[in-house]
């Protein structure tokens, strides 16, 4: 597998991880467990009790998210731009992850808004099916996958 590959499978595999434990996240109670944002209690890492590290996990995890699923993007343009499906589902990753980050802000601003949550959820599968089109189309420039 070359760097490009590899990167696409890594961000497929940190969103399905990032939607599991946004999950734990929310039917462990521990949404509000940062009450701000983008640190918690003003500090980069707080007095770690249960419910802060499980929030903790998911934002820091959907950081390096964001920076694999951006460094594909930035390969993706640079490289594959005879693919227009691959530059396509590698945008629209991209894109879906600033507004998941954007929205995760909110569900914490808006202390837990029920519409919000539930756009947060529906965002990361759409942002799952597209890392997983990306991966697949990737995956498929050599080793010709059918
Ligand atoms: C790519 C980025 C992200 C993905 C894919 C993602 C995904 C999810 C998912 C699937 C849930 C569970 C929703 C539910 O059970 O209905 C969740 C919960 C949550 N996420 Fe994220 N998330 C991302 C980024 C963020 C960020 C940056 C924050 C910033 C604070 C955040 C804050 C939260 C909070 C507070 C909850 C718990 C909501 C509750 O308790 O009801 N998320 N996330």
């Amino acid at each position: 597998m070359n760097a490009f590959q590899i990167l696409t499978v890594l961000s497929s595999i940190g969103v399905y991880f990032l939607i599991v434990l946004g999950g734990i996240t929310t039917q462990t109670g521990s949404g509000m467990a940062c009450p701000d944002w983008p640190l918690c209690f003003g500090e980069l890492l707080p007095n770690l009790t249960t419910t802060v590290l499980i929030e903790m996990s998911h934002r820091y995890m959907a950081m390096i998210v964001g920076l694999l699923i951006t460094s594909t993007f930035i390969l993706a343009v640079r490289n594959y731009r005879n693919s227009k499906i691959l530059l396509f589902s590698s945008a629209m990753s991209f894109l879906l992850v600033g507004i998941q980050g954007y929205i995760g802000m909110l569900t914490v601003t808006s202390i837990l808004d029920p519409a919000i949550v539930t756009l947060h959820l529906a965002l990361s599968t759409a942002l799952f099916g597209f890392s997983l089109i990306t991966a697949i189309l990737a995956l498929k420039t050599t080793y010709n996958v059918s």
